[in-house]
């Protein structure tokens, strides 16, 4: 049984389209993949985690007949040498990136050990750096190439005990910008996403970034330092986390041509928390 969100009507933006999408396992990532096939596209998810790319292959129902996956871990120059070559490959050509891969470790910054502030900064910005590196020369070959890159809200807002992870979703902003003129004339479009309050494995405590962190925030973490990370706009159930496709249909607009004149920039999307 095919688990896919329903595209609205008329949208199929993807039927010509190549991606590749990393974090495809969970979260947003796997959101990503969903909401491009179901526009049609052909879609290489890639990710570290064997289960979530098979999990991601299951609710990919029917549509999985335009999906392959390939192991990846973004932090290693030679898995991503050989992974986005792999992908290139089996998509015959590249069209869209997008670089969704990433985790999150939260600590108090005197409890912050320089090994998992250098694992964020590797897996976040680093990563994005491999990735695109390997990926540019099949982009520059590609239809109205265009990458969507991962930043987020916590890159321009005040996010405590995530210093690193704050840096790493900074860089990742400026250097998407930077791209984004080095390409310009090249005709690759360069744009990020920043999610805030997103139901996902980093913020239920299901995926790998809680694993060796217990359940995220320092124990005793001030809470009221959290005043603006929870959503103005309603959800249903009074929830104050949206799913993960709330994401996913701005990356599914930013990496098509319906956003053919936009590059350079960044969107949030984080239910007005940031207003
Ligand atoms: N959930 C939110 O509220 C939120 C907010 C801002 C930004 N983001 C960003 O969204 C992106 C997706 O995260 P998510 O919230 O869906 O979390 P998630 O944990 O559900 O998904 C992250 C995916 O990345 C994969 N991954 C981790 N390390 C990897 C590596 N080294 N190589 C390849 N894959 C790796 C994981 O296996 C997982 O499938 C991340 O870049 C995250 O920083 C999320």
């Amino acid at each position: 049984m095919s688990v896919l969100p329903p595209p609205p009507a008329n949208l199929a933006r993807y039927t010509e389209r190549r991606v590749l999408i990393t974090g495809g396992g969970s979260g947003i990532g796997q959101a990503c993949v969903l909401r491009i096939l179901a526009e049609g596209g052909h879609v290489v998810a890639a990710d570290i985690s064997p289960e979530g790319l098979a999990d991601t292959v299951t609710k990919a129902g029917d549509a999985g007949e335009r999906l392959q996956t390939v192991v990846m871990d973004v932090g290693d120059e030679e898995s991503v040498r050989h992974g986005v070559a792999e992908a290139v490959g089996l998509l015959g050509g590249l069209d869209t990136l997008v670089n969704a891969a990433g985790i999150l470790r939260s600590s108090h910054l005197t409890q912050t050990t320089l090994a998992d502030f250098e694992l964020v900064l590797r897996i976040n910005l680093v990563g994005i750096f491999l990735v695109t590196r390997e990926a540019i020369g099949a982009l520059q070959d590609g239809k109205g190439p265009a990458v969507v890159n991962f930043s987020s809200t916590s890159a321009h807002f005040a996010h405590p005990y995530m210093a690193a992870y704050a840096a790493s979703k900074g860089g990742v902003l400026s250097m998407t910008h930077a791209l984004a003129l080095e390409f310009a004339k090249a005709g690759i479009r360069f744009n990020c996403v920043q999610p805030g309050s997103i139901s996902s494995g980093m913020t239920d405590g299901t995926g790998e970034s809680r694993q060796s962190v217990g359940p995220g925030l320092p124990e005793d973490a001030d809470y009221s330092l959290f005043g603006k990370v929870a959503p103005m706009l309603p959800l249903d159930g009074g929830a104050i986390f949206a799913a993960p496709d709330a994401v996913a249909g701005v990356v599914a607009m930013l990496g098509s041509d319906d956003a053919y004149f936009i590059t350079g920039t960044e969107v949030r999307i984080d239910g007005g928390s940031h207003m």
